[in-house]
């Protein structure tokens, strides 16, 4: 089976993601998305995005409109806590950017989030929409240490269970 792993990472967490994936599925190709070949080539896509405004990044978005019909297992990074509507939401809206989509499976975790917004966000009036809160430090607090080991070895477990539940279909 052909196994593709693309993703988009700006500060490295859905890059580590790639990695665990591809480390659990050594016969894979890892590449960055921006290198990507056609992935009409391939059996089996996972393409990994970091949320952006509850949905996949903005440099993911072009990749998965070009995986209609392709199975496709997502994975994805996210500031807010993985078990949250806006994390189910921000999958939802990824998976709505592929036309026709073979969505098999998916994966999730927090990952931390970029210094620099969050010195932006500490700058922010009171008023805004962003601005902080006890409960968003904490949340940033939280996510700082992620993905940690436990996230890498449940992406790899998913990964592999992923390419089991192909290989029994096919
Ligand atoms: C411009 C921007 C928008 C973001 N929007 C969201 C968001 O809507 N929800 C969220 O939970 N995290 C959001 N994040 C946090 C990232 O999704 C998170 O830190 C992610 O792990 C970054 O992945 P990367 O290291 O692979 O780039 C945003 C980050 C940036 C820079």
């Amino acid at each position: 089976m052909k196994i593709l792993i693309a993703y988009s990472s700006k500060t490295g967490n859905t890059r580590k993601l790639a990695e665990a994936i591809h480390l659990a599925l050594p016969g894979a190709d890892l590449c960055p998305v921006e290198n990507a070949p056609n992935p009409a080539a391939y059996d089996l896509v996972f393409a990994g995005f970091w949320v952006e405004a509850e949905n996949a990044n903005h440099t993911m978005v072009g990749f998965l409109q070009k995986l209609s019909g392709i199975k496709t297992a997502l994975f994805a990074t996210l500031g807010a806590y993985p078990d949250t509507q806006h994390a189910a939401a921000s999958m939802k809206a990824a998976v709505a950017q592929i036309p026709d989509a073979v969505v098999v499976d998916r994966f999730i975790c927090q990952g931390a989030i970029d210094p620099e917004m969050i010195e932006w966000m500490e700058m922010l009036p009171e008023n805004d929409k962003n601005a902080p809160t006890e409960a968003r430090r904490t949340l940033w607090k939280d996510a700082a240490s992620h993905p940690d080991e436990n996230d890498l070895n449940a992406v790899a477990k998913w990964a592999q269970q992923v390419l089991k539940n192909q290989a029994a279909l096919a």
